[in-house]
């Protein structure tokens, strides 16, 4: 049994939502009468044209039925670009600060305010709009994270053109592929940026992804636009006296950033767009290895963004919030992007890493600004716990109020020393769960509404109705687990993969007609908590007892000489499959006989004999994407001892696997 954790006065205090019945209520009338929910809030954002009444949602989410659709608020024409800047500016906050920017250097920041931001937008919107890109145009975006990249993807929305965010860790590969398949007419990028001690030269990696796309894909974009940020910046490493000598320039295509906003006017009109007008695409992994580019459009996005925004962190007037996801992600387009400023919030927007110039730097930023939500993912969490707890307290972290979580399932060890350590008992944490697919939060807790349990994502958002099935698409009522699915749309949820209609509809909506699916797991607990419990394909059942690696790696992480785990299936012939655990232990921990001994009874006594793990690896390191997913495919292979292991271009660092293999037991 899990302890419950209650919301303490420090967060209960002027609180937006500061009771669990007050969440209830309102989750009630969200399904129950989603017009009046959601046009409440629609009400404070300006529509050129208002949607029609009676139409706030009309969709179809079962394939024997037709096609599936959804459409939020049908009839409206808006601009988001519109509402995030120029609204908050007629209101009078246009001196308000938009973000903090703070350096990989802690010598380099700046701050840019709603009035200031505006104008850049609109010059760049101006300068695109002269280059022939308007609406419906792809503009991929390859960049770090620096301001420019908010007023590129802002002037995108603000003349309709669709953008195409691609994480600036990502290979010349995968940019090139991305690049092509969306037929993007301009890539935007930075002449490079520092991550820590290291280098990037983005411009490079930039040209040869345009080469290849040529050469692969046959696809030619008209220009590349640069920002020249090195120039500015403290450098971190050495770098020639002329950085302008690290690559190359290509005159048919390659234009500085000045030089397309010079003489431009701070006036752009926007692009009204309707719920059928993309507002951005971000391509995600699909199991098939082609990536899916995930479609949002404007009108229900922004009411979701919005409003989880608003309810999850609950943000109030003076609040600085910090959310550490790269924009390169769907974290980093919603909650650095779109969420806060739609709230007219204040927000800090880093660029380093929470390990440059020490491994505190993220509680000194935290301490430097007085964050009050700071917003960051569980690997993170885990990597930094291992620098011991005086990193943390030699700052001063009383501004904290919120901690939020996103990405993985959080497992208690980390949630506990994020609530104690930084959080020093009183702060709240938002186990957040969502998906790029779904725009925003769909589970989560509610800072000072929802009791917290550690390692639960607790209780659907506004709209969402959360329903576990089992294989056969039987729901599980009450306590039980599943597969995770959703009843109905919510404002935040794609439209469509981009032109790939057909695979939308077979990824997310055959498997069980009527409901969107996840692939994700989830469990209800005897307190309605819900638990997602990862992804279904990292479900294992031995000998027939169906459990989530999670669950394993959450009992592991507990032993103190454990830094992380994971934890694959392995066949087996009587079990069908056993579990194969990789451990990285704590700096000064001893791998030995005991060790393994002691695990293997820990996970025993804790779920069960029947998941008591068959192997347990040292490991080095864990093979990751370089937004910090573990990729479950490689570990698998690696505990079946098979050295096919397939496509490894995607990891932060491949010379992992051989260790790997080194390593194996
Ligand atoms: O498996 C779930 C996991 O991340 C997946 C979505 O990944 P992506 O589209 O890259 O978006 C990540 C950021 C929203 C989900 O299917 N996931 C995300 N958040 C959580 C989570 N699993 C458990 N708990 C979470 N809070």
């Amino acid at each position: 049994m899990s302890r419950v954790y209650e919301p303490t006065d420090h967060v209960v205090e002027k609180s937006l939502l500061p009771s669990f019945e007050q969440y209830q209520n309102m989750h009630k009338e969200s399904l129950e009468d989603p017009e009046s929910f959601w046009s409440e809030l629609a009400n404070e954002f300006y529509w050129q044209t208002p949607y029609q009444r009676g139409n706030i949602v009309s969709y179809n989410f079962n394939v024997d039925e037709g096609r599936i659709f959804v459409r939020w608020l049908e009839g409206s024409r808006t601009n988001i670009c519109f509402n995030v800047l120029d609204r908050n500016v007629r209101n009078g906050l246009g001196e308000r600060i938009a973000f903090y920017w703070e350096g990989n250097h802690p010598e380099d920041y700046s701050r840019i305010t709603y009035m200031k931001l505006m104008d850049l937008v609109c010059q760049f919107a101006n300068g695109l709009r002269e280059r022939g890109i308007g609406k419906g145009d792809r503009v991929s975006i390859y960049m770090p994270m620096i301001l420019e990249t908010v007023v590129c993807m802002l002037a995108c929305a603000r003349i309709g053109a669709v953008h195409s965010v691609v994480f600036a860790g990502f290979s010349s590969d995968s940019l090139a592929e991305r690049m092509s398949d969306c037929k993007a007419k301009a890539i935007v990028t930075a002449d490079g940026a520092w991550r820590g001690e290291k280098l990037l030269v983005l411009k490079n990696t930039c040209d040869e992804a345009i080469q290849k796309a040529k050469e692969k894909y046959n696809h030619y974009v008209d220009m590349c636009i640069v920002v020249p940020h090195l120039d500015r910046v403290t450098p971190c490493g050495k770098i020639p006296d002329d950085v302008k000598t690290l690559y190359k320039w290509n005159e048919d295509i390659d234009i500085w950033w000045h030089d397309i906003v010079e003489g431009m006017s701070t006036i752009c009109p926007p692009e009204w767009l309707t719920p059928d007008d993309p507002l951005f695409m971000l391509y995600t992994s699909g199991s098939t290895g082609k990536p899916k580019g995930v479609l949002h459009t404007t009108a229900g996005y922004m009411l979701y963004a919005a409003a989880t925004f608003r309810y999850v962190f609950d943000h109030r007037e003076k609040d600085i919030y910090w959310c550490t996801a790269d924009v390169g992600w769907i974290t980093g387009h919603t909650y650095v992007v779109y969420a806060p400023m739609a709230n007219a919030a204040t927000s800090v927007m880093f660029e380093g890493t929470p390990f440059f110039p020490d491994n505190d730097r993220f509680w000194a930023v935290c301490e430097k600004y007085k964050v009050t939500q700071f917003y960051t993912a569980p690997t993170a969490i885990r990597a930094l716990t291992k620098f011991g707890d005086e990193m943390v307290k030699r700052h001063n972290l009383d501004s904290l109020r919120v901690l939020g979580s996103v990405g993985e399932p959080i497992n208690p060890e980390a949630w506990l020393w994020y609530y104690n350590v930084v959080g020093q008992g009183r702060c709240s944490i938002v186990d957040t769960f969502w998906q790029t697919e779904t725009g925003g939060h769909v589970l989560t807790s509610l800072p000072a509404a929802t009791p917290m349990k550690p390692g639960a994502a607790g209780f659907p958002f506004f709209g969402v109705e959360p329903t576990i099935i089992d294989e056969n698409g039987r729901v599980i009522e009450g306590v039980g687990e599943g597969y995770l699915v959703f009843a109905r749309p919510w404002p935040g949820i794609m439209t469509s993969l981009y032109q790939d209609h057909n695979r939308y509809e077979d990824v997310y909506f055959r498997k069980f007609p009527g409901y969107y699916c996840t692939g994700d797991g989830a469990r209800r607990d005897e307190d309605g908590f819900l638990w997602v419990t990862g992804r279904i394909d990292d479900m294992l059942n031995v000998s027939g007892h169906l459990m989530s690696t999670a669950e394993v790696e959450g009992v592991l992480t507990e032993d103190s000489n454990v830094a992380e785990a994971a934890v694959v299936s392995k066949p087996h012939p009587v079990k069908g499959e056993s579990l194969y655990c990789f451990v990285i232990l704590n700096e000064g921990a001893k791998f030995d006989a005991d060790l393994i001994d002691s695990l293997k009874k820990r996970v025993r006594s804790r779920i069960g004999a029947f998941a008591a793990p068959d192997v347990i690896q040292h490991a080095p390191g864990l093979p990751k994407t370089r937004s910090g997913k573990i990729m479950r495919r490689i570990l698998r292979k690696i505990a079946q001892g098979d050295k096919n292991v397939g496509d490894t271009s995607t990891l932060a660092d491949p010379s992992i696997v051989d260790m790997l293999f080194l390593t194996r037991r």
